[in-house]
């Protein structure tokens, strides 16, 4: 049984200067591929969810997979929700079995947020889960904000962390989420800067298509946690489309179907996986 909450991961991963991967799933497959691809590179990972996933149905089944599959791995594994936008989305990842929560307060004034952060690490933490925080925002590419993104400050992050007791927070460096129409320009001083004045793990929201030489500076830097989404589940994308072409409309079982895509999407998050966890 090796299902684990941030705790049990990401201080000593920050300690020793390397990152843990946070790879949203969306189905069986991508869960699948999450730990496999941990358990042949031997590390740590975080299986999380969009926070959308949480209106579904069956949610609650969707936490049990995840949940078995963590205890069933040989390597440790957390089960996330990413950016929930509310105390009751907290409490219903709770119910569902997941190790770890997030509230994303970040586009509230900050006495709100650290006013509903606070209640949410207070509720997590009666339960043994852990809860990570966000203090200025990381943006979504492509919308009004993913141009000249405000950078978290060092005083600001420090005393949210303060207030509201997070196990980790999410801070701004100048990464957005999804695909960059132009290089972002993320600020290392800044990572650092932060690092120096927060005794909690950082996360790095927004890991696709980043710079790896910043996303190597920033893990040096404190940042203990890698969010990756579009790039890992785009590789699953193209080699599904790419095999569904091949067919040719031809009938094959959806679970042989499957294989192909669930390997391609685990190959490239053993890359990932293998460059956080070594960063020298
Ligand atoms: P990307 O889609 O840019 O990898 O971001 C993922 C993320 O930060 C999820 O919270």
């Amino acid at each position: 049984m090796s299902i684990v909450n941030f705790n049990d991961i990401l201080p000593s991963a920050r300690a020793e200067k390397r990152a843990v991967g946070a790879f949203n799933i969306a189905n069986y497959e991508t869960a699948k591929a999450v730990v496999m691809a941990a358990e042949a590179e031997n590390a740590p990972v975080i299986i999380q969810v969009y926070q959308r996933l949480m209106e579904d149905r069956f949610i609650a089944s969707l936490g049990a997979m995840m949940r078995d599959m963590a205890e069933r791995s040989s390597v440790p594994v957390a089960v996330h929700l990413d950016h929930g936008v509310s105390l009751e989305q907290v409490k219903l990842a709770i119910d569902c079995g997941f190790t770890s929560v997030m509230l994303d307060g970040s586009q509230l004034p900050f006495e709100e947020n650290v006013e509903l952060t606070r209640k949410a690490a207070e509720y997590a933490h009666e339960f043994g889960v852990t809860i990570e925080g966000e203090i200025g925002h990381v943006p979504l590419n492509g919308t009004e904000g993913a141009e000249n993104i405000p950078l978290s400050t060092p005083d600001e992050a420090r005393q949210f962390a303060l207030a509201t007791g997070v196990d980790a927070l999410a801070v701004s460096v100048g990464t957005a989420h999804g695909y960059y129409a132009k290089a972002p320009e993320i600020s290392v001083d800044r990572a650092r800067e932060i690092n120096a004045v927060v005794d909690i793990p950082l996360v790095l929201h927004g890991g696709s298509d980043t710079p790896m030489d910043k996303v190597r500076e920033v893990i040096r830097n404190g940042f203990a946690k890698v969010n990756v989404a579009t790039e890992f589940q785009h590789a699953f994308q193209l080699k599904l489309q790419n095999d569904i072409n091949a067919l040719n409309g031809k009938f094959l079982p959806l679970d042989k179907i499957m294989i192909q895509p669930t390997a391609a999407a685990a190959e490239h998050l053993r890359k990932l996986i293998r460059f956080f966890s070594d960063i020298a």
